[in-house]
C-alpha cells in the first residue's frame, strides 16, 4: 500500500488537463501537500526514447500499445512509484486509460487485450483516483488551433470523428470499470469554473484519505 496518493487525468485533446493540473498542484502545496505533476514519459531517459519512437511512425496498434505500456512502466518504477513512496500526491497527466481508450477502443485492439498488457507492466498499481476531463471534440480541437504554442501531435490531425469515438470510450470507461474510482468532470466551462469542480472532488477524496502530509 502507497503511503502517497496517485491521481491520473485523461481526456482527448485540448480538454485542459495540463493547465488544470497546474492550478491543482498550486492549490494542494497552498495547503501543505507536497504535489509531484508529471506526464510520461516524464523526463525518465528510456521511456523518453521509447515515446520518441512511437510519436515519430504509424505503426501497428498492437505495437504501438506494447511500446506505451513500456514507457508507462519505466516511468512508474522511475519517477511516480518513488514519489509515492514518500508520501506526495502525483498528479500525471495521462495513463493506463489513455492506452485502453485510444489503442483499445479506438484503434479497436480490445480493451481486455489492451487492459492484460498494462495489467503486465504495471501490475496494481493503478491510479487511486481518474478524472476525465469530457469534452465536445469541436471545442477541443478549436483551443488547440488558438493555442500556437502547444506542439501538434499526429493524434491531433485525425478527423473529427475519431475525435469523437474517443469521447464515447471515455464515457464509457466508468461502466466498464464499476470497482475504480472514475470522475468525469464537464470541461466545457471556464478553466477557473473546472478547477472549482475539480479542486472538491480532489478536496473530498483526500479528506477521506487522510494523506495530508504536513
Ligand atoms: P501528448 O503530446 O502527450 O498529448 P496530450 O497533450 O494530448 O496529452 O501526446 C500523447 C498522444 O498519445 C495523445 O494524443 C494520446 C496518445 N496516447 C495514446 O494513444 N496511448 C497512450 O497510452 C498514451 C499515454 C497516449
Amino acid at each position: 500500500m502507497n503511503k502517497g496518493t496517485f491521481i491520473t487525468f485523461e481526456g482527448g485533446e485540448g480538454s485542459g488537463k495540463t493547465s488544470l493540473i497546474f492550478n491543482l498542484k498550486e492549490h494542494f502545496e497552498s495547503l501543505g501537500y507536497t504535489v509531484m505533476v508529471t506526464r510520461e514519459p516524464g523526463g525518465v531517459k528510456v521511456a523518453e526514447d521509447i515515446r520518441e519512437v512511437i510519436m515519430s511512425s504509424e505503426m501497428d496498434t498492437m505495437t504501438e500499445a506494447l511500446l506505451f505500456a513500456s514507457a508507462r512502466r519505466e516511468h512508474l518504477v522511475e519517477r511516480v512509484l518513488p514519489a509515492l513512496e514518500r508520501g506526495e500526491i502525483v498528479l500525471c497527466d495521462r495513463f493506463v486509460h489513455s492506452s485502453i481508450v485510444y489503442q483499445g477502443m479506438v484503434k479497436e485492439l480490445g480493451v481486455k487485450t489492451v487492459a492484460d498488457i498494462n495489467a503486465f507492466a504495471i501490475g496494481d498499481n493503478m491510479p487511486d483516483m481518474t478524472i476525465i476531463m469530457d469534452l465536445d471534440p469541436q471545442v477541443g480541437l478549436n483551443r488547440i488551433s488558438a493555442n500556437s504554442e502547444r506542439e501538434v501531435n499526429r493524434w491531433d490531425l485525425e478527423k473529427l470523428d475519431f475525435h469523437e469515438k474517443l469521447r464515447k470510450s471515455y464515457q464509457s470507461l466508468k461502466t466498464l470499470f464499476p470497482e475504480q474510482n472514475i470522475v468525469s468532470i464537464d470541461a466545457t466551462p471556464s478553466q477557473n469554473e473546472v478547477f472549482d469542480v475539480a479542486k472538491s472532488v480532489v478536496e473530498s477524496f483526500l479528506n477521506k484519505q487522510h494523506h495530508k502530509v504536513s
